[in-house]
């Protein structure tokens, strides 16, 4: 029988996850289809039921359900669990559906598909300390990344997050990361900073970083951030968010159908997309 995958959200109409994962299951022959959905968040509890009566394969999670959808699942992945967030549902065998988040360890693969694997035991300052960055810290350590610094706004937050971390990390606030900033060498922005329409621009100066420095972004909306600008104009190599959102649904796509699909094939479409909601936000 004709296999079905969803997105759930609110809003949901910009998510280019359907014409990403429709995209694989095509260059793949699957006979399969993956639809977006609108859910309010009224109707979460009864729109996962119906899911789960209809016999959805699997479906992802976006903003705002990723946290509340908890209780509605059967069991739950350990990445679901330490981060207290799903992106992805896989129905299993028995018909249970069980939650597990790609997020994190879709922006190491997407990190290391440009810089390799050999960067583990250098030094890692994740900028923001919300669900992004938890996630991204976790599978940077599971990973065997060793030196994470975390520097917030709200240093408790990143305090936290280092206390949670199998390994020694340090919290530090916007000002000491800005002052140490050369002895960093990957930098990940995972802050708001550079969103289409948010207030800020840059969660600091970027004046001290090392023109060998490797940063990731992991907004995609615009491509290159002010974030990324800056690193651009100093010199480091840049990585922008579309490779962990590709690398976050390639591994949801794995998990659900046993492969793991070509970053490639699909590179090319979102690009074209982007471009589109770029020229539109810009009008
Ligand atoms: P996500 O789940 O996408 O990570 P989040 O949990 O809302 O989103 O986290 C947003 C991050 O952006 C936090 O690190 C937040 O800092 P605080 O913990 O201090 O709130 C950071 N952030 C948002 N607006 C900011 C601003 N104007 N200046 C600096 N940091 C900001």
């Amino acid at each position: 029988m004709r296999k079905w995958y969803a997105v759930i959200g609110d809003p949901i109409e910009h998510s280019m996850s359907p014409l990403m994962h429709n995209a694989w299951m095509t260059q793949e022959n699957r006979d399969a289809s993956y639809i977006p959905i609108h859910v309010l968040p009224e109707n979460l509890e009864q729109s996962v039921a119906s899911l789960k009566t209809l016999g959805c394969s699997g479906w992802n999670i976006t903003i705002p359900h990723k946290e509340k959808i908890i209780p509605y699942l059967d069991e739950l992945d350990e990445s679901a669990r330490k981060m207290g967030a799903v992106n992805t549902v896989v129905r299993q065998q028995d018909g249970s559906y069980k939650g597990y988040n790609t997020d994190g360890l879709g922006f190491v693969r997407s990190l290391e598909e440009v810089i390799g694997n050999g960067h583990r035991h250098k030094h890692v300052l994740i900028i923001g300390a919300g669900g992004a960055a938890r996630g991204i810290a976790f599978a940077l350590v599971a990973t065997g990344y060793t030196h994470i610094t975390i520097t917030n706004r709200t240093v408790s937050k990143a305090k936290a997050i280092c206390d949670e971390l199998d390994v020694e990390a340090i919290a530090l606030s916007l000002n000491e990361a800005e002052e140490q900033l050369n002895q960093f060498d990957i930098l990940i922005q995972t802050t708001s900073a550079g969103l289409n329409h948010s207030d800020f621009a840059l969660p600091f100066s970027m004046n001290r970083l090392a023109s060998t420095a490797i940063v990731a972004d992991i907004v995609y909306n615009p491509l290159m951030t002010p974030f990324l600008n800056e690193a651009k104009k100093k010199g480091a190599t840049v990585i922008t968010g579309l490779g962990m959102f590709i690398h976050q649904g390639a591994l949801a796509y794995s998990y659900w159908t046993g492969t793991y699909p070509e970053a490639e094939v699909v590179k090319d479409l979102l690009l074209e997309q982007l471009g589109g909601n770029l020229l539109h936000v810009n009008r």
